[in-house]
This record gives C-alpha cells, sequence and structure tokens, in this order.
C-alpha cells in the first residue's frame, strides 16, 4: 500500500479480518497506518528506489492516494511489478484535465471546462460560459487544495496568473449550479466482477467532506441507476481494478455531472464500515486481489457518516476523555479514529450513525453530527452537560 494514511490505516483494518497484511510505504512512523502495520517501509512515494524495496516480493501494489507519478508506475509495471489499478487507469484520478477529456470523448457529462496555458485562456473562457467558474490545479489537489472559486472573469484571470506564475499546470470549468453532490462507489475486480453501492449524498464544506448519507435521501429512481451504471461503466471503461468512486453534481436542472474519480477508497464510501454488508476497505482488497467481490447490499435503510475535522482550537479534555463521554451518551456511534495529532480542519476520525427503524433522516444527521462536533470540540452541540 502506498500512503501511510487514514484509508491504508483501515485497509490493512480489512485485511486482518483476511489472514492478509499489508506492507505500507509511509512518509513517517507516526502516520496512521504505520501505527497499525508491523511492516513498514519508510520513503517517499515520489522515489523510485523506495517504491521498489516496498513492492519487492508483494502480491499487488496498490494506493491510498493518487500521488505517485504515473511514469514510475509505467516503470514498474515494465518490471512485473502487479500495480492495481494499473496507471493507464489511475491517471484519470491523478490528472484532472486527462479525466476531463476523456470522460468528454465518452460521451460521459462533466462541467464545460477547457485547458489553459495562458491567463488569457482562463478569462475568454469566463466571459464565454458568462457564470462563475472554477480554477483546479490538473494534479496533486485533494480536500479543496487546489480549487479556487471565481465570480468573475478578472479575477480568475488573477487566480490563474498565480498558478501559472508558480508553474503550476491548471485547468477552468464553469461552477455547477447544483442540488447537491453524490458518490457513486462501485468495485471492479480484473476478472472483470463489478459491485455497486447504494448512491450517497456527500456534504462538502470549504472543498472537504464533513458527512455522507447513505443512501441519498429522496433520489429519483432513475438517477439512482444512471449513477450506478455510469460507475460500473466508467470502472469497465477504464479498466479499474479496485475501489471506484464516482463524485457527482446532481444539477439544478435535475442532471448529473461527474466531477471527479478516486480510484481507492474514498470518504463517501466510510459509512460502508457499519452500513453495508461489505466494507470499501475489504471490497478494495477483494477486487485488487481477484477475489469474487462482497455483497454491496445495507445492513439498514440509512446510514450517515461525519468527520471529526480538528476544532479551530485543540480542546483541553484528551481525545480519550471525548471518547469516554461519548460513548457514554451516544452507544450506538461507530467511532473511528485515525491515530492523527490534532490540527485545525485535519481529518481525525469520523463516526458512523446507523438509523434505527422509523427513524428520519434529519434525526440520524443530527446524531452523527453532535457526536463528531464532540470528539473534536469537546463541546456538545445541544449544550447538554454530561456532569449535570
Ligand atoms: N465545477 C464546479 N462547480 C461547483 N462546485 C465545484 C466545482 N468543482 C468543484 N467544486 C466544489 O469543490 C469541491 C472540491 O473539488 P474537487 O474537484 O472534487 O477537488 P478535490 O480534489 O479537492 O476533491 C467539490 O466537492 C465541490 O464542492
Ligand atoms: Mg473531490
Amino acid at each position: 500500500m502506498i500512503g501511510g494514511g487514514q484509508l491504508a490505516r483501515m485497509t490493512h483494518q480489512a485485511a486482518i479480518a483476511m489472514g492478509q497484511s499489508l506492507r505500507v510505504l509511509a512518509v513517517d512512523s507516526a502516520d496512521p497506518a504505520a501505527l497499525v502495520s508491523p511492516d513498514i517501509v519508510i520513503g517517499s512515494h515520489t522515489d523510485l528506489a523506495a517504491l521498489r524495496r516496498v513492492t519487492d516480493g508483494a502480491t499487488v501494489m496498490t494506493f491510498d492516494h493518487e500521488h505517485v507519478p504515473t511514469d514510475m508506475l509505467d516503470t514498474l509495471v515494465a518490471e512485473g511489478v502487479n500495480v492495481a489499478p494499473p496507471p493507464s487507469a489511475l491517471v484519470h484520478a491523478q490528472d484532472k484535465l486527462v479525466m476531463r477529456r476523456r470522460l468528454a470523448e465518452l460521451g460521459v457529462p462533466v462541467p464545460r471546462f477547457s485547458a489553459v496555458a495562458t491567463t488569457e485562456d482562463v478569462e475568454a473562457f469566463a466571459r464565454d460560459v458568462n457564470r462563475p467558474v472554477v480554477i483546479k490545479t490538473v494534479r496533486g489537489g485533494y480536500d479543496g487544495r487546489g480549487v479556487v472559486m471565481a465570480d468573475d472573469p478578472q479575477r480568475a484571470r488573477a487566480i490563474a496568473a498565480q498558478y501559472l506564475g508558480d508553474g503550476v499546470a491548471i485547468l477552468v470549468e464553469e461552477r455547477v449550479s447544483m442540488r447537491r453532490e453524490l458518490s457513486a462507489l462501485v468495485a471492479r475486480s480484473p476478472f472483470g466482477q463489478g459491485a455497486a453501492w447504494p448512491v450517497v449524498q456527500t456534504v462538502q464544506e470549504d472543498g472537504i467532506c464533513v458527512e455522507v448519507i447513505a443512501p441519498a435521501p429522496d433520489l429519483a429512481d432513475h438517477l439512482i441507476v444512471a449513477a450506478q451504471e455510469l460507475g460500473l461503466r466508467l470502472a469497465e471503461e477504464l479498466g479499474v481494478v479496485g475501489v471506484l468512486a464516482v463524485e457527482l453534481f446532481e444539477t439544478v436542472e435535475g442532471t448529473l455531472l461527474v466531477n471527479e474519480l478516486a480510484m481507492r477508497p474514498h470518504n463517501s464510501g466510510h459509512w460502508t464500515m457499519d452500513g453495508a454488508v461489505t466494507s470499501q476497505f475489504e471490497q478494495h482488497l477483494r477486487a485488487v486481489l481477484d477475489y469474487p467481490l462482497g455483497d454491496t447490499s445495507v445492513r439498514a435503510p440509512l446510514t450517515v457518516m461525519a468527520n471529526v475535522l480538528g476544532a479551530p482550537q485543540t480542546p483541553a479534555m484528551s481525545i480519550d476523555e471525548r471518547v469516554h463521554h461519548l460513548f457514554a451518551r451516544l452507544p450506538d456511534a461507530k467511532v473511528h479514529l485515525y491515530g492523527k495529532g490534532e490540527r485545525p480542519g485535519r481529518k481525525l476520525g469520523h463516526v458512523n450513525v446507523v438509523g434505527k427503524a422509523g427513524e428520519n433522516v434529519a434525526d440520524v444527521r443530527e446524531r452523527a453530527a453532535r457526536a463528531a462536533h464532540w470528539l473534536s470540540h469537546a463541546q456538545w452541540t445541544d449544550e447538554w452537560d454530561s456532569h449535570g
């Protein structure tokens, strides 16, 4: 597993149950997965020697992030390493321009976009679409880093000038008027088997996922089918091996546009750990090992995931004491912590709450959000006093 973050940590957790274990390439011995796997290589994912060390003798190489240079992956494939997903597929999750072009070619609906060579390109595009635009770095962005909104052509040009001045490749696209964001999560094995989980709604704040509602409430049947079929079709057409997340916009007109692709376990699939028969982490392993895929059915009609994001000010109360209080108050909240130090806005963990029979969406969302906020802030959103 390339990368020692929380996705690697939770994949390792799934590997244990399968009698497997992950060797992890981590940047630091304190990385979330380095804390739980006994087989750690410390090194950079942009160092070919480190990549060779970690893959030596491994059955398959897979990823916790998309930041390994594509040419290094091609080299490893040429040397006989089983890279899953293969670089020819992964590039569509690494490079937003390659992805936009390929999807447009396949006739998959995407926001209007343009490649950018000069600041004039950006200004001209913004004038052309006559709407606010979004400037994105072609590579390396995540959690909203590398995504900047611009309301007018001058501002778009100024943002582009900054990036281009720093030698960073960008693209520009229209800012979509959307009802909400969705995610279609699927998996595909080399054998060609595919499996789709229910389509979920994702809630972003400042470009970072804060909440996932599974399944997406009140999503029209034809859009559920369309999103799942799209996920499975893209997995097949691009030759994905492993989990594929298709981030979608549901437009105000009620159509679907593809935002971006991720070819690894994804934040929009964390709910599956407690809400589905097969978690995305187990499924990713099954797929990259070419096992038969697991059942993607839900365990309950509704599951809500809330991310635990570091508070602006780290609370004085220890995380251990916060967990203690949470368990006392919300015994059904399933806590998944990543073993990270606390920093403002950092993804520290998540909480899954599985809805009870007859419970409505708002109540389950409230419980999940209350639990996550408590864990990060040591404050109850309803000002409940645990010692009162
Ligand atoms: N074209 C767009 N129109 C409106 N909102 C967008 C657009 N592109 C991105 N966003 C918002 O920014 C978030 C992050 O953008 P994304 O391309 O997914 O970058 P990242 O790689 O950081 O996840 C999206 O989840 C969405 O909320
Ligand atoms: Mg995204």
